[in-house]
């Protein structure tokens, strides 16, 4: 079974209301020039969720969050839970971003329990994992990548884990213009589905999506798509501008 394409944008911290709207609106409006075999992704602010999800309803374009907890409700001040992403008609939930394990004090266990949570309400996780610049220097790329993605799964089952989206975003590359190689990013993501394979089996493995993310451009997503295992992108910059978004998934 051939693997789907996923372009997902990370809008971050970025877009008021209207704002978001407007983008959400023009993200729609050039949604079918993407190939059909793209699936489409926005994932604006926790407080424009819901104007967007009207926006974006009965479009081919789905709407994402950028975090969530892993508690089911009460005393957690300034959290949201999965109930209410689904609430707000949230299909995927971004998970494990290098900023929340930077400044927000993410852990490769936090990520897990919020994976399982994620998987129980029916989101769909994009769990997040990538190595720092000074961790690829030290020749410890896979190292990284095989821990953050065996902390993420724990305890997750092949029928669960093959719901999911994975995101590989060398943190070095995110924000910086200072883009992975298509050598690099390919042959991560090659190790990153042998470590899958080992967790769950061939067949699990190779339906997963692996997104590439870390400034992913409409000049360089065809050739990172066009690699094996890169299979699709998520995409924080240029997702803040729908046509550049659309036109990295021209390039699937
Ligand atoms: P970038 O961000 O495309 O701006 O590098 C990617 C991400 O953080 O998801």
């Amino acid at each position: 079974m051939a693997r789907r394409i996923v372009i997902a944008g990370n809008w971050k911290m970025n877009k008021t209301v209207s704002e978001a709207v407007e983008l959400a609106k023009a993200v729609v409006a050039k949604a079918s020039e993407a190939p059909a075999n793209v699936d489409l992704i926005v994932s604006p602010t926790y407080v424009c969720l819901t104007e967007v999800a009207k926006v974006v309803a009965g479009t081919r374009v789905a709407l994402g969050a950028q975090d969530m907890h892993w508690e089911e409700s009460g005393a957690f001040t300034g959290k949201i839970s999965a109930a209410m992403l689904v609430s707000a008609g949230v299909k995927y939930v971004i998970l494990g971003h290098s900023e929340q394990r930077q400044y927000f004090g993410e852990t490769d266990e936090t990520v897990n329990k919020k994976t399982r949570q994620a998987l129980k309400h029916n989101l769909i996780p994009i769990v997040c994992v990538g190595e720092l610049l000074a961790e690829r220097e030290a020749a410890k790329t896979n190292e990284v990548n095989e821990r953050q993605l065996k902390g993420a799964y724990a305890g997750i089952s092949a029928e669960d884990a093959a719901k999911t989206v994975i995101a590989y975003e060398p943190v070095w590359a995110i924000g910086t213009g200072k883009v992975a190689t298509v050598e690099q990013a390919q042959e991560a993501q090659a190790f990153i589905r042998k470590v899958l394979t080992g967790l769950y089996g061939a067949a699990v493995a190779e339906i997963i999506p692996i997104q590439y993310g870390g400034s992913m451009k409409p000049d360089n997503a065809k050739g990172l798509l066009a690699q094996k295992d890169i299979d699709g992108g998520l995409i924080g910059g240029a997702s803040l501008k729908a046509e550049d978004f659309i036109g990295i998934a021209l390039g699937a």
